[in-house]
């Protein structure tokens, strides 16, 4: 059995190797053959971890032998790696995906990331990350599943179970790893690594679930966050590490910090000086140690110290060893090593990339049936700094992606129109600056040609880590361009790419269509063209919501509702947002019935089965994404106006018809959480709600 196993060698191991196991260096920052010797002597046989930055599999079994065959007692490293969105083969933003309301696709990616991952020599991402977010501002809402709590729980199921399959041990899985535990998308204002204050209420109602979610399914690892919740930093917090995650969960793997989120705790006052922080870190529950060093350096004194007992040590190491054994490393530590062209961008992985990437764009607006581009259409201008763009269309963390692997937009609409409509091209400007000598030949581009199509965008570091910005408007150069080329009276298309919702409030009325396509990855070109063309009927639905202005924020589906609802708004902008979370257009027309209740009052032991026929009245095949809402009008405290309860996306032939279908379980579907993370379930009335149709049911004791 594997604790005895676990036991067994811990009982030899000494204070010394105990503690290497709760550390991570980084491994092939500048690795190349000719400097892997000077690498491979700094690393030492006992570490417990490295962040392998490198594509070399051969590499990492080298130091793996030096970690079997040198180490006393041959203990395998375990190599992880940020491959959040893919790691050749990149796949869209993370955000992009939840659009998608596809789990099935999201977590094929991630399976395709996995046997990518592994073959590189990785046993370990960091992924998923599930930070309910709705602060655009915040650069980090690119990295997970938007502003729903349940959607970020679904694709968390989804994400662990594409990495870890059905047995760690299996060839091509790696473990999983939640972040960022936890609140850290509410760091004030969205500056990034700042302090969240979070209520209790808001913890359990809104932050936890996505990582119950997760641990439930099965994830090996956690990582510690850098930002305090209400003044406790999440890398420090026994309550949340050690209470809520180790004992109410039964995590039974690892915590390991965030990059230096260790020595932050001195930095955000609640450790005089790295001793202190470790301490700190480690009994609250962090048991590996991401590159600080500090517990390598101080762990040592504080055990001897009597400050840290043995019996913690041991249990963190059994944490690692433990998830080591799970990952077979003992038994397998290498890993295959085959040609790359047997490892990355596969075709099949092609596809999986235009098919996720392609479902996740999201059709905001569609005016006059401008898209799909009709043969009318015989000469298309193709403007703005996204079209031949290779690097920021790829996003943040995008693995190892390589941009000379990305087919640009521009390659994908020559090759999608080729021999239907010409496709003229100009730069006009640039992300940002303020040169407008592009403007003219942008001008003369869209004059010759039939309907303008501008691909605007962010830069890639414009979202992601320490990506946080001020506004969230594109700047100024690139909605000049627009307006400039407005002037034409040309049909306009409006293509977006941002690692983020856009405040598009001028934007959005200078425009006959606007696409939303976020950071498609690998496959951007063909997706997109896909789209343009009609090849691919967009069926992507927001996960965020746009706000009007950047000044809107934050505003979300499911807030509580205010004490008057009809005032209290910004008087300079219309009361809601541009585009609400579950908007999005199709080709198609879906026609929707009326939402059928098996029942109308139900006990709390019971189900009740709501039925929506959903009809395909238009001329093309389609995806819908049904999101099934629940409100709760009344209760002990004040509930969300809305809770997203359920989704499920089919394809509906045209003339065609679906019926979708919700099982409503009161245990889990009615019942709120309160401050302690107690649950409750309240009898009385109760909506389901689909778009603007709602039926009202009791709950009855
Ligand atoms: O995994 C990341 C984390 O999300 C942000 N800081 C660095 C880590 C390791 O690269």
């Amino acid at each position: 059995p594997i604790e005895d196993r676990i036991n067994n060698l811990i009982s030899l191991m000494t204070l010394d190797e105990k503690i290497m196991q709760m550390n991570q260096w980084t491994y092939g920052k500048n690795a190349n053959p000719n400097n892997i010797g000077e690498h491979m002597k700094a690393v030492k046989p006992e570490i417990g971890s490295l962040l392998y930055r490198s594509t070399n599999p051969e590499y990492r079994n080298q130091i793996q032998k030096k970690a079997m065959t040198e180490s006393r007692l041959g203990i395998p490293i375990i190599f992880g790696f940020d491959a959040i969105h893919g790691y050749k083969t990149v796949f869209p933003i993370p955000l992009a995906q939840a659009c998608s309301f596809n789990t099935d696709l999201v977590q094929k990616s991630c399976s395709i990331t996995a046997k990518e991952s592994w073959l590189s020599g990785l046993d370990w991402t960091f992924s998923p990350m599930l930070d309910v977010a709705r602060d655009a501002r915040w650069g980090r809402v690119s990295e997970g599943y938007g502003e729903d709590t349940y959607a970020n729980s679904a694709f968390a199921v989804a994400a662990v179970k594409g990495y870890q399959g059905s047995d760690l041990k299996d060839k091509y899985t790696i473990a999983a790893c939640l972040k960022h535990y936890i609140g850290y998308s509410l760091s004030e204002g969205g500056r990034d690594y700042h302090f969240s204050d979070i209520s209790n209420q808001t913890l359990w109602e809104t932050f936890m679930p996505p990582f119950e979610a997760g641990i439930n399914a099965g994830a090996a690892t956690v990582m510690s966050g850098f930002n305090d919740i209400s003044g406790i930093p999440a890398s420090a917090n026994y309550y949340t590490l050690t209470e809520v995650l180790k004992k109410k969960w039964n995590h039974d793997g690892f915590v390991i910090s965030d990059w230096g989120s260790v020595k932050n705790l001195v930095e955000q006052g609640v450790a005089k000086d790295i001793k202190e922080a470790a301490k700190k870190s480690f009994l609250a529950g962090v048991e590996m140690d991401m590159v600080d060093n500090a517990y390598l350096d101080y762990l040592p004194e504080l055990v001897k110290e009597g400050k840290i007992p043995m019996k913690t040590v041991d249990e963190a190491v059994r944490r690692i060893l433990r998830v080591k054994m799970k990952l077979g490393l003992f038994e397998n530590p290498y890993v295959d090593v085959v040609p790359e062209k047997d490892r990355y961008l596969l075709p099949e992985y092609l596809r999986t990339a235009e098919e996720l990437a392609q479902e996740s764009m999201v059709l905001l607006k569609n005016k006059n049936n401008v898209l799909p581009l009709t043969s009318k259409y015989k000469s298309i201008a193709a403007i703005g700094p996204m079209v031949k763009d290779s690097v920021h269309i790829m996003g943040f963390w995008e693995g190892m992606g390589n941009p000379a692997d990305v087919q640009t937009i521009f390659k994908g609409l020559n090759n999608e129109f080729k021999d239907k409509s010409t496709i003229n091209y100009a730069l006009g400007c640039d992300f940002d600056g303020e040169d407008k000598s592009g403007f003219a030949e942008a001008l003369q581009v869209a004059k010759k040609s039939d309907v303008v199509i501008i691909f605007l965008g962010e830069k890639r570091n414009w979202s992601g880590e320490n990506g946080s910005r001020s506004t969230i408007a594109l700047p100024k150069i690139q909605e000049d361009l627009v307006a400039e080329l407005q002037k034409t009276g040309k049909p306009i298309v409006l293509v977006l790419s941002s690692g983020r919702p856009l405040e598009l409030l001028r934007l959005n009325e200078m425009a006959d269509s606007v696409l939303e396509i976020w950071q498609p990855g690998t496959a951007a070109g063909s997706s997109v063209a896909g789209i343009l063309s009609g090849r691919h009927n967009p069926s992507g639905k927001l996960a965020i919501t746009f706000p009007q202005t950047t000044g809107q924020i934050p505003i979300y589906y499911n807030m509580r509702e205010s004490a008057r609802p009809q005032a209290g708004h910004y008087q300079d902008i219309p009361r809601d947002p541009l585009y609400w979370f579950g908007h999005g257009l199709s080709y198609t027309t879906f026609k929707y019935e009326t939402i059928k209740l098996s029942k109308t009052k139900i006990k709390r032991n019971e189900k009740l089965i709501a039925e929506v026929e959903v009809s395909n009245v238009g001329n093309r095949d389609g995806k819908e994404s049904f999101l099934w809402f629940v409100k709760d009008p009344v209760a002990s405290i004040s509930r969300p106006m809305k809770e997203l309860k359920f989704f499920q996306k089919k394809l509906i032939k045209a003339g065609q018809k679906e019926i979708y279908r919700f099982e409503i379980n009161p245990e889990t579907d009615l019942s709120y959480t309160d401050s302690n993370g107690k649950k409750h379930l309240e009898s009385g009335d109760f909506y389901i709600i689909v778009n603007d149709m709602q039926a009202k049911f009791e709950l009855i004791d």
